[in-house]
């Protein structure tokens, strides 16, 4: 028998970095205060991102330790690339048998990994289960499906994910309300960028909107994309906005004649993607957010920033009720007219306290470790 518990924690795309940062930061602290208990906690990297700025730089923004492997999986059709995980991560897994696997998010990375483990027999914890956009033609449903499924343990970042779980049968035992690991991250990082925003600055800019983009359900056919181009160029006219590009939607931005002329507008500034640190610096002094991510519908609600999700649904409709979102689909006059309303300086909306958004997520869940791998 092992001296010591083996707890291995995947991360593959850019915003499980963040993740898996709270509770790796939560683990380290308690692991130093306790040093009797005998975990070992090793972090792996999937590779599904694998650019510079996507990636390693999430590693060093954060000080995540250095991964103990990459699979090196890449990129790939949503079959091949959960298929190499599936194939890559097993065979780690026979290597040296974890005690627990912990997975977080709803990436194709999160899904292999947590039928690899369980295939084994090995038991998986899910960071941030039960959300549910209830849309099962977008693949992060599937994988969050999927994942809460066959996972032991499902750790819950809203009160809603619990009522999910359980009208999909998961017993009321496995299932652990511990808060908004994001929102650690967020909280703990925030004052490390101080004064104006220094992209914003260097643009001339001193009020601005930040647009980010990539689903593929917005971003890989040019019809669907139309109309959220033609609101911005609209959009832009009022307030410049500022755009770190993601490598998917690059390519829609050159292939298209609406992609090339949105570039060449003088208020639409496009940047490389940015390190953890920049973004949420610009993300708190910004008049706007528009985004069809996940994470930012909740880290504008924490931040009390306007945001206007450019989806016909989402995940986490608790940042409708009690954030600062608004769901306006991908309809020009919709968007624009959102847009304008938010800017409108008679415009109020505070966004309401959350439950366990308060940067302790990553504490609770390491208590519930306690009694799982009993320390
Ligand atoms: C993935 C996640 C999505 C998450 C997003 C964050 C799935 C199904 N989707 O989407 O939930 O919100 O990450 O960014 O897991 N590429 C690069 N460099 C990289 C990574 C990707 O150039 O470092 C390009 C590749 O051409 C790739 C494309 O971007 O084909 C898409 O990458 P992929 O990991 O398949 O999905 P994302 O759109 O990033």
């Amino acid at each position: 028998m092992k001296p010591f518990k083996l707890i291995y924690m995947v991360a593959g795309a850019r915003p499980n970095y963040v993740k898996i940062a709270a509770i790796s930061r939560a683990l380290n602290a308690f692991l130093r205060k306790h040093p009797g208990v005998q975990w070992k906690v090793r972090i792996i990297n999937t590779g599904q991102h694998y650019d510079y700025l996507m990636s390693k730089k999430f590693f060093q923004d954060l000080n995540i330790p250095v991964p103990y492997c990459d699979l090196g999986v890449g990129s790939g059709t949503h079959g091949a690339q959960t298929a190499l995980v599936l194939e890559r991560f097993e065979k780690l897994l026979l290597q040296k048998r974890p005690d627990l696997v912990i997975v977080v998010g709803d990436v194709n990375s999160t899904m292999g990994c947590s039928l690899a483990s369980v295939k084994l027999g090995i038991p998986v914890a899910h960071v941030e289960a039960g959300l549910r956009s209830f849309d099962r033609t977008m693949p992060e449903e599937i994988n969050r499906l999927v994942t809460d499924a066959v996972s032991d343990y499902l750790f819950t970042s809203c009160e809603d994910a619990w009522t999910n779980l359980r009208r999909e049968g998961i017993s009321r035992n496995k299932i652990f309300f511990v808060g908004n690991v994001m929102v650690d991250s967020l909280l703990s990082n925030l004052g490390k960028r101080t004064g104006f925003p220094s992209v914003a600055r260097d643009l001339g800019l001193k009020k601005y909107a930040i647009l980010t983009l990539h689903r593929p359900s917005n971003v890989d056919r040019e019809e669907d994309f139309r109309g959220i181009a033609l609101a911005l160029e609209k959009i832009q006219q009022k307030i410049p906005i500022i755009f770190p590009v993601h490598p998917r939607t690059a390519k829609i931005m050159k292939k298209t004649l609406i992609g090339r002329k949105l570039a060449d507008l003088p208020h639409f500034h496009l940047t490389r993607p940015l390190g953890y640190l920049d973004f949420i610096h610009l993300l708190k002094h910004a008049r706007l957010v528009l985004t069809d991510s996940g994470g930012i519908q909740e880290e504008t609600a924490v931040l009390n920033v306007p945001c206007l999700t450019l989806r016909e649904n989402t995940e986490r409709p608790i940042t409708l009720t009690h954030g600062t979102n608004y769901l306006v689909g991908r309809r020009c006059g919709k968007i624009a007219a959102a847009a304008f309303k938010v800017l409108d300086p008679r415009h109020k909306r505070r966004a309401k306290r959350l439950r366990y958004w308060d940067g302790k997520a990553g504490e609770r869940i390491v208590q519930v470790l306690r009694t799982i791998l009993g320390a």
